[in-house]
C-alpha cells in the first residue's frame, strides 16, 4: 500500500453511524446469469480499462466539486462484476476519490467479487490498492444448483476463493440465494449450516426474486420454473433468521447478517438515509446540494455513459431535488429494513414529516411494529409483510408545522 492510502484496518465501532458513501458501478460480466436484472453487460472484446479509468476520474472530479464538504466513510465497487477490473483500475479510482474528497481514517472499501480462480488471483492486487472488504457471490453451496443458476464457478472454487479472501482482507462477506426452485426446508438447513462454518463475518442471504425481463421470468411464466410459495418462503426466512442468530450472525437488516462490528457501513449509509454519490453507468446517488437532498441517475448503457462523460464531464441523465414528502417516503422505505429501526426525530428533522399516531396504532396492536420513545422498529412478524407495512406507514405520514421543530439535524443520529 502506498503512503497516503487509507488504512486497511476497519473499525465499525469507532466509526460514525451514518457518513457519506461513494458507489462505483462496474457494468460488465463474463456472462449474464438468468435470474439477474442488474445493469450488467457482456462484451466479447476486452473492455478498455484505461478509457474507463479516465471517465471515472472525470465523473469523480465533477461530482466532488458539487459536494466538497463531505468526508467519505465508505466506497463500494459494485456491479456487474468488479472483480473483472484490473487492480490498477481500482487503485486509480481510490486515488481519485482520495484526491477530491477527504477520507475518513477508517474508510471501508468493499469490492464485489465472483469466486472464480482467475478472479481470486487479483485479490492481493485489490488489497494493495486499498480494498479492505470483499463481498463474494457464492450463491449456492451445491454444484447442481450453481449450474441451475447459470453460475460459472463450482463449490470447490468458491471455497478456495473464500480462503484466499480471508488471508487478504480484514473483512469478508458472502452472498447466497435461497428459496431456489425445488429447495426444501431440510435442504436449505443443511446448506446454510455449511455456509455458517465459512470464515466470514457477514452474509447477505437473498430469497430468489423472479425479475421481469430475465430468462427465469420467461421460464416461470411458461410454468417451467417453480419457486417456493408464500408459506414455504416464510418458513425458509424464519429458519434463516434463527440459524444465523444462533451462529452469532444475527440479521441487522432484512437480508443481511453480521457478527457485531462487521455490519456493512456502506449499505448502512443507504438504509440510514445518509447521502452518497453514485459513479459509473446506471449508478444512482442521493446528494445534499445546498441543503437539498437531490436524486441523481446516470445513463445505464456503458458506451453511451462514456459518451456523456466525454461531452459533459458526467454521465447523468437526471439530477432532481426531492421534496420533503418524497424524502420522508424514502427514509421510511430504507429504515424499515433495519433491525435498529427508524428514528422519528430524524424523520421529522430531515423531512418535516411525522407519523400520524392514530393511523399506526393498529400496527402496534397487531404486533407488526414497536414504538419505543422516538424509535419505530418492525417486528420479525412485520418483516414478513414488509412491503405492505411500508405502504401503510407511508400513508400515515403528514407534514408538521415548522414551529414544532426542536432543531434541525443534517445527518442521521449516531
Ligand atoms: C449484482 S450481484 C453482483 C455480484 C456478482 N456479480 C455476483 O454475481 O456474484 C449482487 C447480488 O445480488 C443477488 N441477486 C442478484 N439477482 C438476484 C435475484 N434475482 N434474486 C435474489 N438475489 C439476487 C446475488 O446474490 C448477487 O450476489
Ligand atoms: S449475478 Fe452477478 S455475475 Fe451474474 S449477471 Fe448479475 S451481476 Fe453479473
Amino acid at each position: 500500500m502506498e503512503a497516503g492510502k487509507p488504512s486497511t484496518k476497519s473499525a465499525f465501532a469507532s466509526a460514525p453511524a451514518s457518513g457519506f458513501g461513494v458507489y462505483i458501478h462496474w457494468p460488465f460480466c463474463e456472462s449474464k446469469c438468468p435470474y439477474c436484472d442488474f445493469n450488467s453487460h457482456v462484451r466479447h472484446k476486452p473492455v478498455g480499462q484505461s478509457t474507463y479509468r479516465a471517465a471515472f476520474a472525470r465523473e469523480i472530479a465533477w461530482t466532488a466539486a458539487r459536494t466538497q464538504d463531505e468526508t467519505v466513510t465508505s466506497i463500494f465497487f459494485g456491479g456487474g462484476t468488479p472483480s473483472l477490473m484490473e487492480p490498477a483500475t481500482v487503485a486509480s479510482i481510490i486515488d481519485d476519490i482520495a484526491r477530491h474528497w477527504s477520507l475518513d481514517p477508517h474508510v471501508e472499501i468493499t469490492l464485489e467479487a465472483n469466486p472464480s480462480s482467475v478472479e481470486a488471483e487479483r485479490f492481493a492486487g485489490y488489497a494493495s490498492a486499498g480494498v479492505n472488504r470483499v463481498s463474494l457471490g457464492i450463491q449456492a453451496l451445491n454444484d447442481p444448483d450453481l449450474k441451475a443458476l447459470g453460475r460459472r464457478h463450482s463449490v470447490a472454487e468458491a471455497r478456495a476463493a473464500i480462503d484466499i479472501a480471508a488471508r487478504q482482507f480484514d473483512r469478508v462477506s458472502t452472498d447466497l440465494i435461497y428459496a431456489r426452485s425445488g429447495q426444501s426446508v431440510d435442504a436449505w438447513r443443511s446448506e446454510l449450516s455449511e455456509a455458517l462454518k465459512l470464515p466470514v463475518g457477514h452474509m447477505s442471504l437473498y430469497q430468489l426474486t423472479i425479475e421481469a425481463g430475465t430468462p427465469f421470468h420467461a421460464l416461470h411464466q411458461a410454468g417451467k420454473l417453480s419457486v417456493p410459495g408464500e408459506g414455504l418462503a416464510a418458513d425458509l426466512f424464519t429458519l434463516t433468521q434463527d440459524m444465523c442468530a444462533d451462529a452469532g450472525l444475527p440479521n441487522y437488516e432484512i437480508s443481511n447478517h453480521a457478527r457485531p462490528g462487521e455490519e456493512c457501513r456502506h449499505n448502512l449509509v443507504y438504509w440510514r438515509y445518509a447521502p452518497y454519490a453514485g459513479i459509473g453507468p446506471g449508478a444512482h446517488g442521493r446528494l445534499d446540494l445546498n441543503g437539498v437532498r437531490t436524486a441523481t441517475e446516470a445513463e445505464r448503457h456503458p458506451e453511451a455513459w462514456l459518451d456523456r462523460v466525454s461531452k459533459q464531464g458526467n454521465g447523468l441523465i437526471d439530477s432532481t431535488p426531492l421534496d420533503q414528502g418524497q424524502m420522508a417516503d424514502e427514509l421510511l422505505l430504507m429504515g424499515a429494513r433495519l433491525v435498529e429501526g427508524v428514528d422519528l426525530d430524524w424523520l421529522k428533522s430531515l423531512t418535516g414529516h411525522t407519523l400520524n399516531t392514530s393511523a399506526i396504532t393498529p400496527l402496534v396492536t397487531d404486533g407488526h411494529i414497536v414504538l419505543d420513545g422516538t424509535t419505530l422498529t418492525i417486528t420479525s412478524q412485520g418483516q414478513k409483510i414488509l412491503n405492505e407495512l411500508v405502504v401503510r406507514l407511508s400513508s400515515a405520514l403528514s407534514p408538521y408545522s415548522a414551529s414544532d421543530s426542536n432543531g434541525i439535524m443534517t445527518r442521521p443520529p449516531g
